[in-house]
């Protein structure tokens, strides 16, 4: 018998404020053209002011217990992946603890930028299979618009604010790749590149600083190094490409997505797509797009799905899953 760590629930929140790409060509020297065509994005939501990181986590938290029939002390823990907690401590997860009313269990966060989801996965997953808890919910929330220099058209355009959340549960399996579940994970990072993506403030330099984003770089290293970890976690899984029913990427850049489906030899047919609704919400892009994938009825029970992303650090990975 195999612990597995298995999606029982999940949903998402996105704050009610939708930017359209031509919000930003009133103020800037950008086109809606040149955005939907570099990066596939038309629209973003931004949080409202005083909204924040924790209140969209929330949401999307209660969201996904509802989808679980669950409470939320039938949860032994929270990890939560951000870059854009609300303060500086204590961390986000608690304060969404706070909020639901769980009082019980732990709960903590976990930072790698948009690859933040990805290890919170491999994070709650290993504390599922190691016994330390029973049911985890994971997720990815953000208020990227906080970090935007609203004056740098190469980035401030590409960002977006939201949150989702699925709930794993520590089920039996026999130990094959025909389990439901997390069936493997591969992470990496590598901080010489930390130059190519990086906010220029923080905590000990007491400020908050902006996003900053060689973005040619960037996009280089993208579909390269996420073809090599979705191909190694495949591996680790035992599942070969014919068997993906759906690729889940980080929601940067549509190019990025469609370059790495074609280096992993899959058809966009087997990609779910959200960056044109949501913009690049770094950590939580990827279980927003989970949560709108089952939503529309793409992603089903018993789907091999495999997520992948990239962010600052640089730090990226991949997991895969039985639906
Ligand atoms: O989530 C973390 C991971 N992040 C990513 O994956 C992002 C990776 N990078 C990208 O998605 C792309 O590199 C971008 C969308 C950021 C940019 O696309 P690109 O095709 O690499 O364009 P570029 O940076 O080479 O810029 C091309 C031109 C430049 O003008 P010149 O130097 O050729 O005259 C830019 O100044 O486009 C210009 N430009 C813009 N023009 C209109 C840059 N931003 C804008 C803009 N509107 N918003």
């Amino acid at each position: 018998m195999t612990k597995r760590s298995v999606v029982i629930g999940l949903g998402h929140y996105l704050p009610e404020r939708v930017v359209p790409n031509s919000e930003f060509e009133a103020k800037l020297d950008t086109s809606d053209d040149w955005i939907r065509s570099r990066s596939g994005i038309e629209r973003r939501h931004f949080a409202a002011e005083g909204e924040t990181t924790s209140d969209l986590a929330t949401k999307a938290a209660r969201n996904a217990l509802e989808n679980a029939g669950l409470t939320p002390n039938d949860l032994d823990a929270i990890v939560l992946a951000t870059s854009t907690a609300d303060l500086t401590f204590p961390s986000a997860a608690t304060m969404v603890q706070a909020s639901l009313g769980m009082t019980r269990g732990f709960a903590f966060d976990v930072q790698a930028v948009c690859a933040g989801f990805v290890y919170a996965l491999s994070t709650a997953n290993a504390l599922i299979v190691s016994g330390q808890a029973k049911r985890i919910m994971v997720i990815g929330a953000e208020t990227f618009s906080r970090i935007m220099d609203w004056t740098d058209r190469s980035t401030c355009v590409l960002f977006g604010d939201g949150a989702g959340a699925v709930i794993l549960e520590a089920q039996d399996g026999v130990g094959d790749k025909t389990d439901r579940g997390i069936l493997s994970v591969d992470l990496n990072s590598d901080g010489q590149h930390r130059d190519i993506l990086y906010v220029d403030g923080g905590i000990s330099t007491q400020t908050t600083g902006f996003l900053r984003m060689q973005g040619k770089e960037v996009f280089r290293h993208a579909v390269e190094k996420l073809a090599k970890t979705a191909t190694t976690a495949m591996e680790k899984a035992g599942i070969a490409n014919d068997e993906v029913d759906w690729i889940v990427p980080h929601q940067a850049n549509i190019r990025i997505i469609q370059g790495t489906a074609k280096k992993l030899g899959l058809s966009m047919d087997n990609v779910v797509v959200t960056v044109q609704d949501h913009g690049n919400t770094s950590a939580a892009s990827i279980p927003l797009a989970l949560s709108v994938g089952v939503e529309r009825g793409q992603i089903k029970r018993g789907d091999v799905v495999v997520t992948e992303a990239i962010g600052g650090g640089l730090a990226w990975g991949a997991v895969v899953l039985r639906w």
